[in-house]
C-alpha cells in the first residue's frame, strides 16, 4: 500500500490543519455541491489526517468517509464529528458499486502506486451521474519536478500528471470532466462518472472451452 514516509511524517500533517482555511475548504465544497444530496455520501480517498473531511463534514450536508492506507495518518481521522476513517488501499476499496454521491482526492494522487487501479476503483464506487473532484500538483510545473524528485528519493512513487493528463486517465475510466488552474502550480478536476462505464480488464467475461 502506502510507502512508508506518512509513518513518520503523520504528526507533522496533523500540525498543518491551519491550512485548510474557509476559502480553500469552500472551493471544495462548491465544486462537490451538485452531486451531494442532504444525507449523501462523500469519500475523501487518501484523505489522511481527516483535516478537510472534517472541515467538509461540517459544510456540504452528507457524511464524509475518509480512506487512507496509513493507520498513523488516519488515527487523527478517527472521532472527528461527521467522519468515518476506514483503512484501506485505493486500488482495492472495500465498498460496493454506486456506494458514494462523489470522491474527493486531495494531494494524493500522486502517491498512489496503482493509479489505473485506483482510478477505476473510485469510479465503480461513485454512482452514475457523481462527482469526482481531484486536486493535484502539475507534473509539468519546475518546482514540483524537484519535488518529484525529492519523494522519488524518499521511496514515493511521485505520480504526478499534468491537468490534461490527469484528463485522459480520468476519461479512460468513464468519467468525464476538466482540469482547472488553482494556482501556478496546481489545479482541480472535477468531473462526472458516466453511466456505462468501461469493462473491467481484468474480468474477461466467460471463456471459451
Ligand atoms: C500528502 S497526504 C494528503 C492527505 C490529505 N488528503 C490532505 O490533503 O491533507 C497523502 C495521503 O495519501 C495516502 N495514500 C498513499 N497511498 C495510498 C493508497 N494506495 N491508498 C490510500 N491512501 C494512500 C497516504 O497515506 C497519505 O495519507
Amino acid at each position: 500500500m502506502s510507502g512508508g514516509i506518512f509513518r513518520w511524517t503523520a504528526p507533522l500533517f496533523a500540525r498543518t490543519d491551519r491550512r485548510w482555511d474557509e476559502d480553500s475548504v469552500d472551493v471544495f465544497a462548491q465544486t462537490l455541491a451538485p452531486y451531494l444530496p442532504e444525507q449523501g455520501r462523500l469519500l475523501d480517498l487518501g484523505g489522511g489526517t481527516g483535516a478537510l473531511a472534517g472541515h467538509l463534514a461540517r459544510t456540504v450536508p452528507c457524511a464524509v468517509t475518509v480512506v487512507d492506507a496509513s493507520p498513523n495518518m488516519l488515527r487523527y481521522a478517527d472521532g472527528l464529528p461527521g467522519v468515518e476513517a476506514i483503512v484501506g488501499d485505493a486500488a482495492a476499496l472495500p465498498f460496493p458499486d454506486d456506494n458514494f454521491d462523489a470522491a474527493l482526492i486531495c494531494d494524493a494522487f500522486h502517491h498512489f502506486r496503482r493509479r489505473d487501479e485506483a482510478v477505476r476503483e473510485m469510479a465503480r464506487v461513485v454512482r452514475p451521474g457523481g462527482g469526482v473532484v481531484i486536486a493535484e500538483l502539475d507534473a509539468e510545473a519546475l518546482s514540483i519536478r524537484f519535488i518529484a524528485l525529492a519523494e522519488r528519493l524518499l521511496g514515493e512513487p511521485a505520480g504526478f500528471v499534468t491537468p490534461a493528463g490527469m484528463e485522459g486517465l480520468m476519461a479512460a475510466a468513464g468519467v468525464r470532466g476538466r482540469s482547472r488552474p488553482q494556482n501556478r502550480v496546481s489545479y482541480i478536476f472535477a468531473g462526472e462518472v458516466g453511466s456505462g462505464r468501461p469493462p473491467d480488464p481484468g474480468d474477461q467475461g466467460d471463456e471459451l472451452p
